[in-house]
């Protein structure tokens, strides 16, 4: 009997050493510990042996039994690490492989100009205003002393909503709103915004643009400090030795009225294709507040005086790089756009 123990012994060792799965493994386990296993069997005829015999017997026994279940333990650990480089070796990642590319976003140049533009005013201690694009007649309008069928409304060919209701042509009407509510008291304020007028599309002209008003309101209020506001936003803008030139020019709402030129920056005035030749680029509507727009907003122009400025966004903004085509700024080509993300 115990021949036949020790010749299993090394049949089963080998055996489970052999196991490839851990199937085959719990087969060879209960092969030899289960309940019909060839142990079982001999120690069936356990009775013939004498007690001595027994006794040794059954330590021999359950020595085989220890060694079955430390070599299958110890086989099952193998394969279970086995499993786990397996899996490892194949979710490997190729670190050296090329990433996947994210494009970083930058300001549209649009945004960039009309930041750049508020610094300035913000450093000369106007407020940021704002006001509607869905705007009635009334301050579109008639607030800046253009009443209905006034010959000057031609000039703003206007999307109507309803007789009383337009979109904004201009953001002067921010002027009128912020006069009213004021209440007489000193303004300077510049206001960014959307306007809208019924023209057809071009290389310079969109029926949909952006503006800025400036609007500053106190006593004592002369030509002389638009000049020089002016005089120094320009040279912020377009460089320090920028000059700028008024020429007398009419709107109903200030009086009297300029056009604002600015030495070409091109040539420094000697004239050039840039500046058709003249020196000098219009680039901004201006004047003295009309005294029947401050009364109209309540305010005593014998006390009060101010000066507006209107400034077109886009023009600024295609002056200072270039850009030959107003529909290059709304198409959102990236490629276009990609060429001002420098510097943010
Ligand atoms: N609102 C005028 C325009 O759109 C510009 C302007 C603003 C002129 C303020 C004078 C004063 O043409």
């Amino acid at each position: 009997m115990l021949k036949k123990l020790e010749e299993m012994k090394s049949v089963a060792v080998e055996k489970i050493n052999a196991a490839k799965t851990q199937l085959e493994l719990n087969e060879c386990r209960s092969e030899y510990l289960g309940k019909k296993s060839p142990l079982n069997e001999i120690m069936k005829q356990m009775g013939s042996l004498s007690p001595e015999e027994r006794k040794s017997f059954g330590q021999k026994a359950n020595e085989f039994k220890n060694l079955i279940e430390q070599t299958v333990n110890a086989k099952r650990a193998y394969l279970e690490e086995q499993a786990v480089n397996a899996k490892l070796e194949s979710e490997k990642i190729d670190v050296t492989l090329p990433g996947k590319k994210f494009s970083r976003g930058s300001l549209h140049v649009m945004t960039k100009t009309i930041r750049e533009v508020e610094d300035i005013f913000i450093g000369m201690g106007y407020d940021i205003a704002e006001g509607p694009e869905v705007e009635l007649d009334l301050y579109n309008f008639e607030m800046l002393n253009v009443p209905k069928g006034h010959p000057a409304r031609d000039m703003q060919d206007s999307f109507y909503i309803t007789e009383n209701l337009l979109m904004r042509t201009q953001t002067s009407p921010v002027q009128a709103r912020t006069m009213l509510k004021a209440k007489g008291q000193p303004i300077k304020i510049l206001c960014p915004g959307k306007v809208y007028r019924r023209d057809d599309d071009d290389a310079t002209h969109s029926h949909q643009f952006m503006q800025f008003e400036g609007l500053v309101v106190d006593k004592d209020i002369t030509m002389s400090d638009l000049k020089g506001t002016l005089s120094l936003f320009i040279k912020k803008m377009f460089g320090e030795d920028r000059k700028i030139r008024f020429k007398p020019s009419y709107f109903p709402f200030t009086e009297p009225s300029v056009e604002v030129d600015v030495s070409c920056f091109k040539c420094g005035g000697k004239g050039c294709p840039m500046c058709k030749k003249t020196g000098w680029i219009e680039i901004l509507g201006a004047g003295m507040v009309h005294p029947n727009v401050l009364k109209a907003a309540g305010y005593d122009p014998e006390v009060m005086r101010g000066f507006a400025f209107g400034i077109g966004i886009e023009r600024v903004t295609m002056l200072r790089h270039g850009i030959d085509d107003i529909r290059h700024l709304y198409t959102n080509d990236v490629r276009f756009l990609k060429q001002f993300e420098r510097g943010e």
